[in-house]
């Protein structure tokens, strides 16, 4: 089991990367992202998500297009566009597939690759660009890359005593 603090540790050294090396990441370390995402709690543990892994220069380029926050997109050698199976479970399949992303985020890091959840896109635009059937919903693309810059500065976070209550 990992120690508690170092998992905290961890999880506060994470930071959102956005200028990758133009290196090519290996198939095993794709495939243990990916199956940190396929190992993230699901409701009902239907696993209402697929995972589309983008290595197609072109495709990426078109996909930084459509990013509004994410022109740094083009330099990422492998995107993970993660899809919400609507039909699978209507009613959870942003959760799952929200859970699956973090999971990845973090595998990622523990590899020395760095990511970031992409928001502000054209959706409809990337959906067509990637061939996502129109009812499935996409929750984000998170482009990998191995980091070409020192890591940023954490971004500062609300205080503990802002954002939690307590109930007696
Ligand atoms: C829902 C969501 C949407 C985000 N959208 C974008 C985005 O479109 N472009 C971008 O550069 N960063 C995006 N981010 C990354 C955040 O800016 C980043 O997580 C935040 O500044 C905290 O930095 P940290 O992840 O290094 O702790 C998004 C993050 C989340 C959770």
């Amino acid at each position: 089991m990992i120690k508690p603090e170092e998992l905290l540790k961890f999880i506060k050294d994470r930071r959102t990367i956005r200028c990758f090396k133009d290196e090519m990441i290996p198939e095993e370390e794709i495939e243990m992202i990916l199956e940190a995402g396929q190992w993230a709690p699901s409701a009902s543990n239907r696993q209402a998500w697929k995972f589309i892994v983008i290595k197609n220069k072109e495709m990426i380029e078109e996909l930084s297009k459509i990013a509004i926050y994410g022109k740094f997109v083009r330099e990422a050698p492998v995107a993970i566009a993660i899809v919400g199976e609507v039909h699978e479970n209507p009613n959870w399949y942003i959760q799952d597939t929200t859970l699956a992303s973090m999971n990845m985020m973090l595998e990622a890091w523990s590899l020395g690759i760095g990511t970031c959840w992409l928001g502000s896109m054209d959706r409809e635009k990337a959906k067509q660009i990637i061939g996502i059937e129109k009812d499935n919903f996409l929750l984000t693309i998170l482009p990998f890359g191995y980091l070409r810059r020192d890591e940023p500065k954490p971004p500062p976070r609300k205080d503990l005593d802002e954002i939690t209550e307590y109930i007696k």
